[in-house]
């Protein structure tokens, strides 16, 4: 049965016409390329001894905080934190109730070496068997140098579950960086996915390689120990640098950020899949192999058929590198995986593909090129209401600085860009409906830049479409909001 919001959901034209209210103006038809101009910050990393750091006091503290889902369904987290002076407990004792722990999970330590720099001592936990959309409260350490923090578990997974995520990409540590997190966390959201590049480490050499995934698990810390960050691996991860001795792909990476890809099936860390109140979210590397019969390309034909629509409406894939992009930088990268993926995305109907890399803003319309073929000349991307959306939000703030040059014209293809820093937020409302936003930073969280409601792909394409759009069209030619 098709869900409407009529029937099941009598509030729901209330909240699209507050939204559409409340948001930037903007027609559905027109391409834009925003030519706002930011406020210049330093493209420079922060210095280490700068409070974003700090360095927990006490003997032996765990620092460098993060969590993970860390199961298929969201009712474990993987909790992972590092100590500097001996290895300690790996022990996480949790409960429901502030300061008072019931019960316990043992994890494990493992440390590595990178060039002449040894890392500290890397425990990894996993917490499982917990109730949904419950707050939990987490010690880590001993004695007098133990840390408590909290996270909420998501709602069970049910397609009409509300639930917001953010979307952070090619983060580094500088303070632009900075601004991308505080900003991200007055926004609300309770998820980061996170599409690559996370320290930018290996822009360092042999000790402060480390040194600078350490200082960025300490600068993560902040919203990384209080809620989930899905992780996607890009290629600042790799870190193959032979004239270090290091050549042995994403070993920083792997050895400090865990994913839970055994649940989904996946035989390795870098790519998985993981469901969320009424989100399927599944995780590409875009630097590992994915053409006909490798490992992740015989998983992701696999993952897309577990996909069930009817549980978890929201079909979300996560990459580093985009399959659509028309910025100059990194131009056509990921067509390789276009070229081998596009069409299986296409015939699932995902709603929303999100990618960095690209230091830059950028949101598509819904096109696709599957007719294309190397000889028949078919090869500019035509409209296609089954293709999903392609968001680039490679603009994190790393020391790179930003992708500043577009091609130009504007392809028809693209819907809006922007060389600007920021981050973006996916308010899932119900199965139907999802409120979209990318918030530039030198704005603040109340002026999102990019704003569009998002139809869902499987539930909502057409009945829903045709009755918004009848109910709204004198509004949404005003001008307030994309519909997509
Ligand atoms: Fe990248």
């Amino acid at each position: 049965m098709l869900v409407t919001s009529g029937g099941q959901f009598p509030s729901f034209h209330f909240l699209i016409i507050l939204f559409i209210i409340v948001t930037t103006v903007r027609s559905g038809s027109a391409r834009i390329t925003s030519t706002f101009t930011r406020s210049e910050w330093p493209s420079t990393d922060i210095p280490l001894d700068n409070e974003a750091f700090a360095i927990p006091k006490g003997h032996n503290a765990p620092q460098q905080v993060h969590i993970t889902q860390g199961d298929y369904d969201g009712k474990a987290v993987i909790i992972t934190w590092v100590t500097t002076d001996e290895p300690g407990s790996s022990k996480v004792l949790y409960g429901t109730l502030e300061k008072k722990y019931d019960f316990s999970a043992e994890g494990n330590v493992t440390n590595y070496t990178f060039s002449n720099y040894s890392s500290g001592y890397i425990h990894h936990c996993l917490v499982h068997g917990l109730e949904p959309d419950t707050k939990y409260y987490y010690k880590i350490g001993d004695g007098g140098s133990s840390r408590e923090f909290w996270f909420q578990t998501p709602p069970k997974i049910d397609p009409d579950t509300s639930y917001t995520f953010g979307i952070i990409g090619d983060l580094g540590q500088t303070y632009n960086s900075l601004s991308t997190l505080e900003h991200y966390m007055q926004s609300g959201a309770q998820t980061v996915l996170f599409v690559g590049d996370l320290s930018y480490a290996d822009r360092y050499e042999f000790n402060d390689v480390g040194v600078r995934w350490d200082s960025w698990g300490r600068f993560v810390e902040r919203s990384a120990a209080y809620q989930p960050w899905i992780w996607t691996a890009g290629n600042h991860e790799v870190e193959y640098m032979p004239n270090m001795g290091e050549v042995l792909p994403f070993k920083s990476y792997l050895h400090r950020y865990a994913t839970p890809y055994m649940a989904s099936q996946s035989s390795n860390p870098l790519w998985y899949a993981v469901r969320r109140a009424s989100a399927h979210i599944i995780v590409l590397s875009s630097y590992s192999p994915f053409v006909k019969y490798t490992p992740q390309w015989k998983w992701l034909r696999e993952e897309l058929k577990r996909v069930d629509r009817e549980k978890t409406p929201w079909l979300i894939v996560l990459m580093h590198a985009p399959m659509y992009s028309s910025n100059v930088a990194h131009y056509m990268e990921g067509e390789s995986m276009r070229a081998v993926f596009e069409s299986w995305f296409v015939h699932a109907k995902v709603d929303l593909i999100f990618a960095g890399h690209v230091h830059a803003y950028e949101r598509s319309y819904r096109i696709s090129n599957i007719h294309y073929n190397i000889t028949n000349g078919d090869r500019y991307p035509i409209p296609d209401k089954s293709a999903p959306v392609y968001i680039t939000v490679g603009d994190g703030g790393n020391q790179e600085g930003l992708a500043g040059r577009f091609v130009d014209p504007q392809p028809e293809y693209s819907s809006f860009r922007e060389a600007s820093y920021g981050h973006s937020t996916l308010e899932i409302k119900n199965r139907t409906h999802a409120f979209y936003h990318w918030n530039r930073n030198d704005d603040g969280k109340k002026v999102p830049t990019d704003s569009v409601v998002f139809y869902n792909q499987y539930w909502a394409r057409n009945l829903q479409r045709r009755r918004l759009k009848r109910n709204h069209i004198r509004t949404i030619e005003r001008g307030t909001a994309t519909f997509c």
